[in-house]
């Protein structure tokens, strides 16, 4: 793992954008696996300045959301669908129809769960996640305790998720008690994993998954078994890790052959398309 400690959440955002670009150039036909969450929004913010500016191109991309609200219709302001909508979909100009969010108003939920394991399947894996990290340490909705072997499935919502995300509704009880979220088996065979973390009331999660135990308690620490994970954290979302000093030094000093390199990076999707 990774682990890039930055002044500012604008840096961390400039950084994912150059990763997200790096795999959006090594091939055609992307696919983008992404979280939603206040942690990401400066990343599309700059991913839509470079689609502007013409530096970057998304023809040909399409892309996974991680999770989604079981309950809200989809045109709700709060579904996730809504929110990938405004934030991803218009901003960077990508075929609607090309993206996807779990269903959570399908009448048959379980039946819904299947079908996008089977979607993502079908186009040949995420090639880059972007994801953020729950206080409690969860990765798209996997609450602590969930398997490390889960794919996607119905979950309910713990209570510190629900009084965290109550933030975006007009009152607590507004918030769903339960989602369907791609497992954490699902997030583990993404090619490249980019998690953001900004804050203070990030800091013991990200301690956790990064000096913590591999443990279902932390689910974020599945990151510690993933071949290509980078943890892009602001000062405050880094102030507990112990070794913080050891992760800038590594950064500043990563040696060429360390980079990732474009050809490496279209071999490794080729090999898995
Ligand atoms: C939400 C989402 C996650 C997100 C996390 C952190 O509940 N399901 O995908 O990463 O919580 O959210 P934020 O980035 O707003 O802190």
């Amino acid at each position: 793992m990774e682990i890039v400690i930055l002044r500012s959440a604008q840096e961390g955002a400039q950084l994912a954008a150059d990763m997200v670009a790096e795999v959006l150039t090594s091939g055609s036909n992307t696919v983008l696996g992404l979280a939603t969450g206040s942690s990401p929004l400066g990343l599309y913010a700059e991913l839509a300045r470079r689609r502007r500016s013409g530096a970057l191109h998304f023809g040909g991309t399409s892309a996974f959301a991680l999770d989604e609200y079981v309950g809200l219709p989809s045109d709700h302001p709060q579904s996730y669908a809504s929110i990938i909508r405004d934030e991803v979909v218009q901003p960077l100009g990508l075929d609607p129809a090309a993206v996807h969010v779990p269903d959570g108003s399908a009448d048959d939920l379980v039946g819904a769960c299947r079908a996008y394991e089977q979607a993502i399947q079908d186009a040949g894996g995420v090639d880059v996640q972007i994801l953020g990290i729950g206080a409690n340490g969860h990765i798209g909705f996997n609450e602590p305790t969930s398997s490390f072997a889960s794919r996607t499935r119905i979950k309910t919502l713990s209570p510190q998720t629900r009084s965290d995300n109550a933030r975006f509704f007009d009152s607590p009880d507004q918030v769903p008690e339960h989602c369907i979220t791609q497992g954490l088996g699902t997030i583990a065979e993404t090619r490249r994993l980019v998690l953001l973390a900004q804050g203070e009331h990030k800091a013991r999660a990200v301690a956790a998954m990064v000096e913590g135990p591999v443990t279902a308690m932390c689910p974020a620490s599945l990151l510690q078994m993933h071949p290509d994970a980078t943890v892009i954290l602001d000062e405050l979302a880094a102030s507990a890790l112990t070794l913080s000093d050891y992760y800038s030094y590594v950064y500043e000093h990563k040696p060429a052959w360390q980079r990732h390199d474009p050809a490496t990076i279209t071999a490794e999707r080729e090999r898995h398309k």
